[in-house]
């Protein structure tokens, strides 16, 4: 069993061959966290790892011991005001305006499996036997709150998931003002904090900063998990690299407002919180009533940094999403939008979608513009049916008529979150909008964001979803959220309920998706905001793949989708080739490499296929073939990062598929060196003693020891590097 309790030593101790994570109930009925990292054989007591002692300003927990110091303590999940000074788990205010809480240990679950957390995304099993879970019950007898530390281990991956439920069992209303998913105290400070921050069209880019004594973390209040700082980061020795050495990361399986920070106290103890962003969350609690926390992960690894990323893959692959489209190998996808803007025409679509099909491409999307009076970004949202049959003249039913009969699935966009001020939807329920009484609410790109907290709204964007989703063979649907929430007052409703409309818009989008995956479940949805500012586990629990970026330059893809991949599995980046030169960098990046970089996602195109050359098409026409002969290894191998574009001149990645005997490798020079060095190149994982070939390079074989050991040598005239700069190779790898 891979949770032992030990009565003597009142400690719980979780632990697979890869990880330990070892808690203790203190003297003072708190949890306390002994150790946590790799795996350790099992002992009836480690207390000897409860390091205290008398130190200068410290509170003590009694009288005459000056053992355990709260400010001192490795925490489980640490609360205010009572002597650790540190950031606190949870905070709850009385209705007298106290929010000193003292709760203590009164008692414990174990079982096989892990339970489903109602109205949230988290990682899930199929059989019982592949996770164990804790459960610890702790209360608070002065105000009968009590709450629930919850934490699965997974027997297959160095994974601990993690989450709280607190209900009230009191007699008076209290507020949670604070309650993150997971707090960890680790006893030493000597890392790295590893982040992903960025912008639009510049997302997930990689921060690295040492950690210092004081606060550091990453955050959203925007209302989405956003573009700014995506809810995953790590921390990793300095030592560390792909393939070696310690790392602790966190991913919180949430798309509103979040907060990961780090802070490291006066003895170098860094403690890790990672939750719901406190501010603007005020969630009242009435008697009877309870509260769920989402859901944070821990992976921890020695084995460096590919073997983190390799974990969050293959979990949020095979145990975040759900149904159909789980481990299934994705259509090559054609948008029109970055062709055609809102301002389409039937027949230049149907254009489009003809060349796409003679190209082999499998999925035509139809992006924004095609429901109510919405030729560009001023009107029109909210109303999603056809009003313009002059656009299209048989509305969304004859269009995909059309498409289908082209030999091609059909996937619609829709911006269900929200409103034009011109439209009749707003004109109909103009407080139907998240808006402050008395204050004129912000716009943003025209529009404002429906107040995601009611039900009547969510019901209402349901019904009207259904009723297109009804009328046609829609195989797809790209859900788009294009700004950030503000303002976040839900009209009419008490002041007392307020705090807890953040998160109930969440809850709204989470329970409209639930809705719509339970009624279509052959849909394929791609989640989106503004390209990838809401690319989050949470998203991936019903959306199986996000919008990576808007930005599909290959240079800054090869960057976004690099960093991406830290926390993120392939198959689940939107990933298309576009034309060029294209905003930002207006770079003439050459077709293969344009291909060489979204090839490592879920593939497709953006742009007018209808006007190319015949070179052009013969070119995508190859390109598809091969993708989709090798569509599951670059979808569903096992993604190794080999040499970051955030270093150095050249980059380079790889899948290789479950069974080892096939891999793709990506090389990328951004830009050409006049009579540069040679650059060998290192793969892995690979098997060291088979033989593989690599294709187009001639007839030699070679060892698997020798390609992840020595490399092979990049000859830019072999491997097609074509001179220029933004040249790349892709490189086929087979096993004898
Ligand atoms: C933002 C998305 O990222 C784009 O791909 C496109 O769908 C536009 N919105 C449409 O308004």
């Amino acid at each position: 069993m891979p949770v032992i309790f030990s009565k003597q030593s009142s400690e719980f101790h979780l632990f697979n061959d890869k990880l330990s994570y070892i808690i203790k109930i203190l003297e003072n009925g708190q949890p306390g966290n002994l150790y946590y990292g790799k795996a350790i054989d099992c002992q009836p007591d480690y207390s000897y790892l409860l390091e205290g002692g008398p130190r200068a300003l410290a509170v003590y927990t009694r009288e005459n011991t000056y053992f355990m110091s709260p400010q001192y303590t490795k925490m489980e999940y640490p609360d205010f005001g009572r002597g650790d000074f540190r950031e606190p788990a949870y905070v709850i205010r009385q209705e007298n305006g106290s929010r000193i809480s003292q709760f203590v240990y009164c008692g414990y679950k174990i079982f096989v499996g892990k339970k489903k957390l109602e109205g949230l995304p988290a990682v899930y099993v199929e059989k019982e036997e592949e996770a164990d879970t804790l459960e610890l019950c702790l209360e608070d007898k002065l105000t009968g709150m009590q709450m629930v530390l919850s934490y699965t281990i997974f027997r297959e991956y160095p994974l601990i998931a993690r989450s709280v439920f607190f209900q009230n069992h009191g007699q008076e209303t209290v507020y949670l003002e604070h309650a993150f998913s997971a707090s960890l105290d680790l006893p030493d400070a000597n890392f790295e904090m590893v982040q992903f921050s960025g912008a639009w069209t510049r997302e997930r880019q990689i921060k690295t900063r040492k950690l210092q004594q004081g606060y550091q973390g990453i955050s959203s209040r925007r209302g989405a998990s956003s573009a700014e700082h995506n809810p995953f980061l790590f921390l990793k020795r300095k030592s560390t690299d792909e393939s070696q050495g310690e790392v602790y990361a966190f991913s919180f399986i949430y798309s509103g407002n979040h907060l990961e920070q780090v802070e490291v106290d006066t003895n170098n103890m860094a403690r890790v919180s990672i939750g719901i962003h406190p501010e603007g969350f005020d969630w009242r609690l009435k008697p009877g009533e309870t509260f769920q926390t989402p859901e944070a992960l821990l992976v921890y690894t020695d084995e460096g940094l590919n073997a983190m990323s390799q974990t969050f893959h293959r979990v949020f692959e095979s145990r975040l999403v759900r149904g159909t489209w789980r481990e299934k190998p994705r259509p090559i996808l054609i948008n029109n939008w970055e062709a055609t803007g809102a301002a389409f025409t039937e027949q230049k679509i149907l254009e489009i979608a003809s060349a796409a099909k003679e190209l082999g491409i499998e999925l035509f999307v139809l992006d924004d513009g095609w429901f109510g009076n919405r030729e560009d970004d001023q009107s029109g949202l909210g109303d999603w049916y056809v009003t313009n049959f002059e656009k299209l003249p048989g509305g969304i039913s004859g269009l995909a008529e059309k498409i289908t009969k082209i030999g091609m699935k059909f996937g619609l966009w829709f911006e269900p979150e929200m409103v034009n001020r011109d439209s009749d939807l707003y004109r109909e329920h103009p407080d139907w909008i998240l808006c402050a009484p008395g204050r004129t609410p912000s716009p943003s790109r025209n529009q404002y964001v429906l107040d995601f907290s009611k039900k009547e709204v969510v019901d209402h964007l349901f019904e009207a979803m259904e009723r297109i989703l009804d009328s046609a063979p829609i195989s797809y649907v790209k859900w788009d959220m294009n700004r950030y929430i503000t303002e976040c007052y839900s009209g009419g409703r008490e002041a007392g309920v307020q705090g807890m409309v953040y998160h109930q818009y969440i809850l709204g989008v989470y329970t409209l998706y639930e809705r719509l995956i339970e009624k279509y479940p052959h849909i394929l949805f791609e989640s989106c905001a503004s390209g990838g500012a809401r690319f989050d586990p949470g998203m991936l629990y019903y959306a199986p793949q996000t919008w990576t970026s808007d930005d599909t330059d290959a240079y800054e893809r090869l960057k976004i989708q690099y960093g991406t991949s830290y926390g993120y599995p392939v198959s689940s980046m939107g990933a298309h080739v576009s034309a060029v030169p294209k905003h930002p960098g207006a770079r003439n990046i050459s077709w293969e490499t344009r291909e060489n970089v979204a090839m490592f996602g879920a593939f497709g195109y953006e742009l007018d296929l209808s006007i190319l050359s015949s070179e052009e098409k013969q070119q995508i026409r190859n390109q598809n073939e091969f993708y989709k002969k090798y569509r599951s290894l670059f979808q569903f191998g096992t993604f190794y990062r080999l040499q970051s574009p955030f270093e150095k001149n050249d980059a380079a990645w790889m899948m290789v598929s479950k069974d080892q005997k096939l891999a793709a490798v990506g090389f990328y020079r951004m830009h050409e060196v006049p009579n540069g060095p040679w650059v060998r190149l290192r793969m892995a994982g690979l098997m060291p003693h088979e033989k593989y070939r690599i294709q187009h390079l001639g007839d030699r074989v070679w060892y698997g020891s020798e390609l992840m050991n020595a490399g092979i040598v990049i000859y830019p005239k072999d491997m097609s590097l074509d001179g220029k700069d933004f040249s790349s190779a892709l490189l086929l790898v087979e096993m004898v």
